[in-house]
Parts: C-alpha cells; structure tokens; sequence
C-alpha cells in the first residue's frame, strides 16, 4: 500500500513519521524543509500530482484554503482511491464537488501526533469493511482514534483539534504559578506535566467522573478548597467552554467563506 502525505508541515510531517512502515511520498513546496525524511526511507518531491497518481490512499494536509487548488490538481488520479483530509473545517460534501469519484474520509487529529498520542476522530460512508480497516490501521499508528458522525467534526476541530492549545496554556501557567511562589522553573515544569498527565491517566483508567474526583481531593479546611475557590471566582470552566466554542464557531465561519472555491 503507498501512501501520498500532501502538506508535509507540522501535522503532515507528523503523520508521514507514523506511517514510515508503509510505502509514504511527502509533499511540499519547500522540500529542503523535508529533505531529511528519506533517513526514515520516505520519498520526499514537490509535485503532488506525481505523488497522488503513485500511491493508494493520498492523505491531505494543507490548510484549508488550499483544498480546492489541490484537488484540481490530483483530481485525475483520485478516481476510486482513498483520500483522508485532515483539513478543518472542509466538508466531504464540498470536496465531492471537485473529485466525485473518489472515496473520501474527513478526519480531524491534533499535534499529539508528533508523540504518537494524536485523538484522530474520522467521517465517511464511502469505505468497505476492507478499506475501513485499512485506515484504521493507519489511525492507530497515531494514537487513539474513532469513527463519528461528521456533524460533530467542527466541534470536534474545537475541542480535541485545538484542546492541545488550551492544555498547553494551562501547564504553562501552572509552571508560572510554580515560579511565583518560588519553585525552580524545571521543576515547577516537571510538576505541572506529572500533574496533568496523572490527573488524565487517573480519570482514563478509573473511568470515575472528573466531578468526583475532584470531590476526593478537596477536603474541608484544607488547601485545595482555597485554590479551587479561585478558580471558580475567576470563571476558569466558562472560559474553557468559551474558548472550545469559539474554535468551532470559527470552523463554522471558514466552511461558509471556502463554500464558493469548491464550485466547478
Ligand atoms: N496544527 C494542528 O494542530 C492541526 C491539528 C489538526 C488538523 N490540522 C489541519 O492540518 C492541516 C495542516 O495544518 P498544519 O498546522 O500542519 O499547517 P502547516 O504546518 O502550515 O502545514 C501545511 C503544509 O502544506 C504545505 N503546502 C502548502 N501548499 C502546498 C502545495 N501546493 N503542495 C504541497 N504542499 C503545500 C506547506 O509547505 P510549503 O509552503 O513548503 O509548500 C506546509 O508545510 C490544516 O488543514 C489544519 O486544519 C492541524
């Protein structure tokens, strides 16, 4: 199976990296910056039709706005292949109008992927059981993954697509809030990533609801009440809900500025 990654950037790159086992092209126009994938036995060119008429499952990752130029582009040798967009926001519906007959899978990952610890969650009704496999086993390469109904694919691009953001906002500031109160920066770091990762391995594996388990650590008159009292004063879960919202608003608002490029 060969496998075509257009977009080698930060996303490409990352998934070309998980799937080196296979037959993989890399595509991107400033091919220097991808040059040091053929270590990994990863073909590397700037030409996306070569790449696409090359391989099986062409799997597309370049910004949004790009989508409709690179269709046109591959379009001829889409017909009966497998292609997985990873762009946000780009609906099957709006792709099909440019290449029709190809078989079409939207996903959405995150950068955990770099790690192999991506939530790759993926739309089509295109795959038989054969070719659904297929993909599975591409997306397991990656980290977890499940199948959803496309409809939650923007809220999806919102919450685990954009999330890494947001935690990564969140680990820095706990390490500020170390150095604040005086703890030596690596440690106050080692701190804040041991606490998230626990605290997520913990809920994970119990399957205990967060709800309780915060209740377990907050005893009466202790010192996690005082900070947790903050947290609510300062609206800490509203501006997590708002900030999820507003990325899926905005993945909202780019499907219906892209709708016109995907005219024929
Ligand atoms: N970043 C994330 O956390 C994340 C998470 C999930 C999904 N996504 C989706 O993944 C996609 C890529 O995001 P990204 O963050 O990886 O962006 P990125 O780093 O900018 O990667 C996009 C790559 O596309 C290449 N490119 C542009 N035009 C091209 C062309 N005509 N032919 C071949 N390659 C071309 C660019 O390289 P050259 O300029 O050298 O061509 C660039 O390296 C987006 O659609 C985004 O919605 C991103």
């Amino acid at each position: 199976m060969k496998i075509a990654v257009i977009g080698a950037g930060t996303i490409g790159e990352a998934i070309a990296r998980c799937l080196k086992d296979h037959d993989v092209i890399a595509t991107r126009r400033k091919i220097e910056k991808i040059k040091h994938l053929e270590e990994l036995g990863i073909e590397v060119t700037k030409d996306n039709k070569y790449a696409s008429e090359k391989s099986d499952i062409i799997i597309l990752c370049v910004k949004p706005k790009k989508i409709p130029k690179i269709l046109r582009e591959i379009k001829q040798n889409t017909e009966n292949k497998i292609i997985i967009s990873f762009a946000a926001a780009i609906e099957i519906m709006l792709m099909k109008k440019i290449i029709s007959k190809a078989k079409i899978v939207r996903a959405m990952t995150n950068i955990g992927v770099i790690v192999k610890e991506g939530f790759t969650v993926y739309a089509t009704k295109d795959l038989n059981d054969k070719e659904e496999k297929e993909i599975k086993e591409l997306f397991g390469k990656m980290g977890k993954y499940e199948k959803v109904e496309e409809e939650y694919m923007d809220g999806l691009t919102g919450l685990s697509g954009s999330g890494p953001a947001f935690v990564f906002t969140i680990l820095e500031s706990l390490m500020y809030a170390g150095l604040k109160i005086g703890l030596p920066r690596e440690l106050s770091l080692r701190a804040a990533i041991q606490t998230v990762i626990g605290s997520s391995k913990l809920i994970s594996e119990t399957g205990i609801h967060p709800s309780q388990l915060k209740d377990k650590v907050v005893t009466p008159g202790g010192t996690t009440i005082e900070g947790v009292f903050e947290l609510e004063e300062n609206r800490v879960r509203t501006t997590l809900i708002k900030a999820v919202d507003a990325a899926t608003k905005k993945a909202k608002i780019i499907t219906s500025l892209l709708n016109r490029e995907f005219q024929e």
